[in-house]
């Protein structure tokens, strides 16, 4: 089944990391040839649309978020051709596609970033990127205190055509990835050209990479607490590059382009901000259709915690008129099978000399409790590749293999992203585990690694990817994503526990089992043991229709409520009693 009007509400969207994904040349790099012999996987899944990370030309500094040449497909990836091939046999399975778009800088190869270089300072084409004069004496000093997300200063020095030190360019990321200067109107007019040459191909949407830094406060002033931490840097109100409130004229303008397509096409804000309340402000009507929701990512394994981000983005979203999203692992992050293990603040990649490492089966548990938890709630969910195989954080990869900027920049201090990277393992025993046919791998595949291929799980009843299947096909079904949610409470400190729709949702995270309430188990993340569920452990439980109430401890839903429901949460489909 397709989903109809504004699918994307309700959507379930798969990342594919396509480095990583499946690769058919078998130079040790997914593409998109690989891709497509695989896209029946993710019929099977019953996922609603897919989002590619970037794979236009690029010289992979970032792994492709470094992009030389917007309107070409990386030969590492294949060709246009390709991409069509695989966006017309994504459609015909109902599947929609999302690219991914980097505006916030270009790769040091960009034909307009080389150009700057070959001009003078002051000269039209280095006010397409944000160069400045250094302090100090003779300019040896950066322009501002800024630090590069992957660490080091946010400034390089370029050499002058003459050969003698010159300007500074600012790069939030590598050094490889100059920022473009949002101020000036023909960067503006660029990127519509390229949302439009998109647009043209048939992509449903795209996901907007680091939306939240595209424009930089006026005079790039030191910033008062410039040191980044965390996965995509710290999120703190005073940053001059963050949320800076003229990106708002900037999504209006590319809603209206969106717009003027048939179709109902997205933009998915990547934004790192620090409250839903905020992040809400880039989905009002005219922006936006959604951003992903990372303070429900970092969130960790704690009920409180979650309920908290729950209810605050149930609020915040609907409350400008877009849904609330969920994500629980993605190309950046620990992946969830490990981080929701790890402590507080260690969530910056592990590998072999981390202070701590987390046991996989524990962390499995809880990664299925978390999944069987997130694909109940209302609103639109994104899947990282290979976390519906249970796939494991990478840790043991040794520093020469590793390829992250990230671990290159920090010396080693921080190790990045390399290990929830490593390529998707298809079948056991083939060489590198079905990925290709000739056993390459850019990251290598540890010991074991075909022990979670989709060959095997797809024979195993108990497996992560059955799991997967069929919480998907319920939630589909059901209709949950438009569903609204109702909390019950006295369930105790340790229990979550939630109705919505016919389906009744508890996740134990405490020691002692919880007793459920009678009814038919329709999804569980392990098994239900005598009608008690166990620590870490989540389960659907069907109502069978009976009317939310008292008696089950929720709230009940009467049609009075209904209005009331709509406008808080944005749904068109709430429970009949
Ligand atoms: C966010 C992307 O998700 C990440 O992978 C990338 O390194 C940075 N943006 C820079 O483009």
């Amino acid at each position: 089944m397709t989903l109809g009007g504004e699918w994307w509400r309700e959507a379930v969207i798969y990342q594919i990391y396509p480095r990583s994904f499946a690769d058919a040349d078998g130079d040790g790099i997914g593409d998109l040839p690989g891709a497509l012999a695989r896209i029946d996987h993710l019929a099977d899944l019953g996922v609603d649309a897919v989002w590619f990370s970037p794979f236009m030309r690029s010289p992979q500094h970032d792994a492709g978020y470094d992009v030389a040449d917007y309107r070409d497909i990386d030969p590492l990836f294949g060709t246009l051709a390709d991409f069509d091939a695989f966006l017309a046999a994504a459609h015909e399975r109902g599947i929609r596609i999302i690219v991914d778009l980097v505006p916030n800088h270009s790769s040091v190869e960009h034909v307009w970033f080389q150009e700057a270089l070959a001009a003078p300072p002051g000269s039209a084409e280095r006010e397409r990127y944000l160069f400045r004069d250094g302090r100090g004496d003779d300019g040896e000093l950066p322009p501002n205190n800024w630090e590069s997300e992957f660490g080091g200063s946010a400034w390089e020095r370029v050499t002058e055509p003459d050969g003698t030190p010159g300007q500074w360019y600012l790069h939030l990321f590598d050094s490889s990835q100059p920022d473009f200067n949002w101020r000036n109107p023909e960067v503006r007019d660029e990127f519509t050209s390229i949302l439009r040459f998109w647009l043209d191909r048939g992509v449903d949407g795209f996901r907007v990479d680091v939306a939240h830094g595209l424009i930089k406060k006026e005079g790039l002033a030191d910033h008062e607490k410039p040191v980044n931490a965390g996965p995509m840097g710290s999120r703190d109100e005073l940053s001059p590059y963050r949320g800076q409130p003229e990106v708002h004229d900037i999504f209006r303008e590319w809603h209206h382009v969106l717009a003027s397509y048939d179709g109902d096409r997205v933009l998915c804000a990547e934004a790192w901000l620090s409250t839903a309340d905020k992040t809400a402000l880039w989905v009002r009507r005219d922006e936006m259709h959604q951003a992903f929701n990372f303070g429900y990512l970092m969130a960790g394994w704690d009920p409180q915690s979650l309920r908290d981000v729950i209810a605050e983005s149930l609020r915040a979203y609907p409350a400008v008129g877009a849904p609330a999203t969920w994500v629980l692992s993605n190309h950046d992050v620990i992946r969830h099978t490990a981080r929701l293990m790890l402590p507080p603040g260690q969530d910056d990649g592990i590998g072999p000399r981390s202070p701590y490492l987390p046991e996989y089966e524990p962390g499995l548990r809880r990664a299925r409790a978390a999944t069987t938890i997130m694909l109940a709630l209302p609103g639109s969910a994104y899947l990282y590749q290979g976390e519906e195989l249970g796939l494991p954080e990478v840790v043991d990869i040794s520093d020469d293999a590793r390829e992250d900027p990230t671990f290159v920049r920090t010396q080693g201090e921080r190790y990045g992203r390399d290990g929830c990277r490593v390529p998707i393992p298809w079948e056991r025993g083939a060489p590198a585990s079905g990925f290709n046919t000739t056993g390459e791998s850019w990251l290598p595949q540890p010991e074991g690694w075909g022990d979670h291929a989709r060959d095997v799980e797809i024979a195993d009843p108990r497996s992560t990817l059955h799991l997967y299947r069929r919480l998907l096909r319920e939630r589909r079904e059901r209709r949950l994503g438009r569903s609204v949610l109702v909390w019950i409470d006295d369930v105790g400190d340790d229990v979550l526990a939630f109705h919505t729709h016919d389906v009744t949702v508890f996740a134990n995270f405490g020691a002692q089992p919880f007793p459920l309430p009678t009814g038919q188990v329709i999804a569980a993340s392990g098994p239900v043991v005598d009608g008690h569920l166990p620590t870490d452990t989540a389960v659907w439980l069907d109502t069978g229709g009976v009317p939310i109430g008292p008696e089950t401890g929720g709230v009940p839903i009467v049609r009075d409520d209904v209005e009331d429901l709509i406008r808080k949460y944005g749904s068109e489909d709430v429970p009949s009693d």
